[in-house]
């Protein structure tokens, strides 16, 4: 076994060489090669390939066995608490469900155990139709309403998906999220920025800087009773009496927290190149958006010119623009998407949110942010998407999962159009939708090219500091795995 170490000191954890217990689903048969990106926000470039690949050049069994999986989400440690529980023996959907609990603790502007979201859950070998477990729709009820409160769903929907599917007992998949809210984290740049726009976020965490180790006691005390009894602590227990210091409004609410159950249905699916498309069946407009570029009849021939760059942006843009239903979209990052593969070919997108970075913005005596609900759900932009290709069942196949309809087109574009390698694809330069107008990123790493921008008249840049969405993705190719996590959100992706 040999691999080639040519990055500068990335983070990309190694196992190898260890026999494992664990029988991998090597059908595709291509030599055996596993690659991981890295990438921080401080390191990438588009050009510069800070790229840790590790090549395994003979098949014998042992090499067969280090290839397991892959996680990726925007921190580091919680990418990693993933690939950790699938070196325990677990499997995709208990690596994703822990590395989701993980954010709640890392990330409370982005995602929270007050918000809701969307699991995506999928098995390559038997091609069956992907589930999607939905605690984003039915999160704003009557009472809830009037108190603009969100019924804090996310917890409830992790545990139905590790009930559904999971392989590990629950207390395992929770403990390394109360360790890490006990013992403390690293605030991230993005976090410390975020708190210090409002003095009220800083009375909550306190004035802290990037950097900084952040311990959240209530929290971990919630998770440690989560771990060890379940999510019925806050639904229907102890902790549920301490959620609201109203007690009117509590008493109004209790009964629906009692109650509260995600929706569970099989995901819709569209044809595109050859591929066929899983989402949630919410999302019509992404129907119409991928029916205008399959229309396009790109041929491979021509992916790489600017022209055909322009024409898909075009299109993009226009099937999203008309429907009008883009005023739904939300300007900030208020979203973090989880994604993991196992040796069994399951594939899974845990993407959570809540309707504004921090929710309501008042902590609960719980140790978490309630979220802040109108009648316009701000989660039902939120979007799981997997793929795989239509014949080929070692073709090509991945996961991800965003917040915005104009990303998936470009994603989708990228990886199965183009073919452009996993980290290429999302490093790519992107533009968004913002309130009222397109807008395009123009920060250092990620500047669109200047024909492009001057050819599809977009009307504002934004600003460096501006929203850069996040999109992790986790993709196959015949036994390859690449995995890689979007420097906007500032984790690494990590393998076992
Ligand atoms: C987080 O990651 C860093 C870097 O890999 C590691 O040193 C640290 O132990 C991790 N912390 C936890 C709580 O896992
Ligand atoms: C809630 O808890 C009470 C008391 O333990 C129990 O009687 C009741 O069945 C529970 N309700 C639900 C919906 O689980
Ligand atoms: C949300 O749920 C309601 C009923 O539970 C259903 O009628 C509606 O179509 C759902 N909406 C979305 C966007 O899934
Ligand atoms: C490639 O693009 C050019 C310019 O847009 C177009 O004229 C040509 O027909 C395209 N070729 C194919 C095979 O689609
Ligand atoms: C939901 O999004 C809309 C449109 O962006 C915004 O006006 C509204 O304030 C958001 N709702 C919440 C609760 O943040
Ligand atoms: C992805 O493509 C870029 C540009 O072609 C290349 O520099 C990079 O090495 C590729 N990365 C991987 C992991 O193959």
């Amino acid at each position: 076994m040999r691999y080639n170490n040519s990055s500068s000191g990335e983070e990309c954890p190694l196992t190898k060489g260890r026999s494992y217990k664990y029988t991998l689903s090597m059908y595709c048969g291509d030599g055996l090669k596993f690659i991981i990106s890295c990438f921080t926000i401080l390191t990438i470039s588009i050009t510069t390939t800070l790229i840790l690949q590790i090549l395994y050049a003979d098949g014998s069994p042992q090499d067969k066995a280090s290839i397991h999986g892959a996680v990726a989400t925007d921190y580091t440690n919680c990418s990693q608490i993933g690939s950790k529980i699938l070196r325990k023996g677990g499997n995709a959907v208990d690596a994703a469900v822990a590395a989701t609990i993980c954010m709640t603790v890392v990330a409370p502007h982005k995602t929270g155990l007050g918000g809701g979201g969307y699991i995506m859950i999928y098995n390559h070998k038997e091609q069956s139709e992907p589930i999607i477990v939905d605690f984003a729709n039915n999160t704003i009820t009557d009472n809830f309403v009037q108190d603009e409160i969100r019924i804090p769903a996310v917890l409830k929907g992790l545990e139905h998906a590790h009930k559904l599917k999971g392989k590990l007992p629950w207390n395992e998949i929770v403990k390394p999220s109360v360790s890490l809210a006990k013992g403390g984290f690293v605030v991230s740049k993005e976090l410390a920025s975020e708190i210090s726009k409002n003095i009220n976020y800083e009375i909550l965490y306190g004035h802290i800087n990037a950097g900084d180790i952040l311990k959240l006691h209530d929290l971990s005390d919630l998770l440690n009773a989560v771990a060890l009894e379940g999510t019925n602590v806050l639904y229907n227990g102890s902790f549920s009496q301490k959620l609201l210091h109203d007690k009117v409004k509590l008493l109004k609410l209790l009964p629906q927290l009692v109650n509260y159950k995600p929706d569970v249905y099989i995901a819709k699916k569209s044809s595109f190149y050859k591929h066929a498309i899983y989402y949630s069946p919410h999302m019509s407009l992404l129907k119409s958006m991928i029916t205008a570029l399959e229309n396009l009849k790109i041929s491979t021939d021509n992916t790489s010119i600017v022209e055909t760059d322009i024409e898909v942006a075009k299109t993009l843009i226009n099937s999203v623009s008309i429907p009008l239903q883009i005023k739904q979209y939300v300007k900030e990052e208020r979203y973090t998407g989880v994604v993991a593969m196992d040796w069994e070919d399951t594939y899974v997108c845990i993407i959570t949110g809540l309707s504004t970075p921090f929710g309501l913005g008042h902590m609960s005596s719980v140790g978490f942010l309630l979220d802040k609900a109108d009648t316009n759900n701000n989660l039902s932009t939120l979007v799981p998407i997997i793929f795989h290709n239509e014949k080929a069942l070692c073709g090509l196949r991945g996961v991800f999962g965003t917040d915005d309809i104009l990303i998936i087109g470009q994603l989708l574009y990228s990886i199965i159009v183009r073919q452009l390698n996993v980290s290429e694809a999302v490093e790519h330069p992107r533009y968004y939708f913002s309130s009222d107008e397109f807008v395009i990123e123009n920060d250092p790493k990620h500047s669109i090219d200047a024909l492009i921008r001057s050819q599809l008249n977009l009307i504002v840049q934004l600003e460096t500091d501006s929203i850069l969405k996040s999109v992790n993705v986790i993709i196959k190719r015949k036994d390859l795995m690449s995995s890689h996590s979007d420097s906007r959100g500032g984790g690494l992706a990590s393998r076992f």
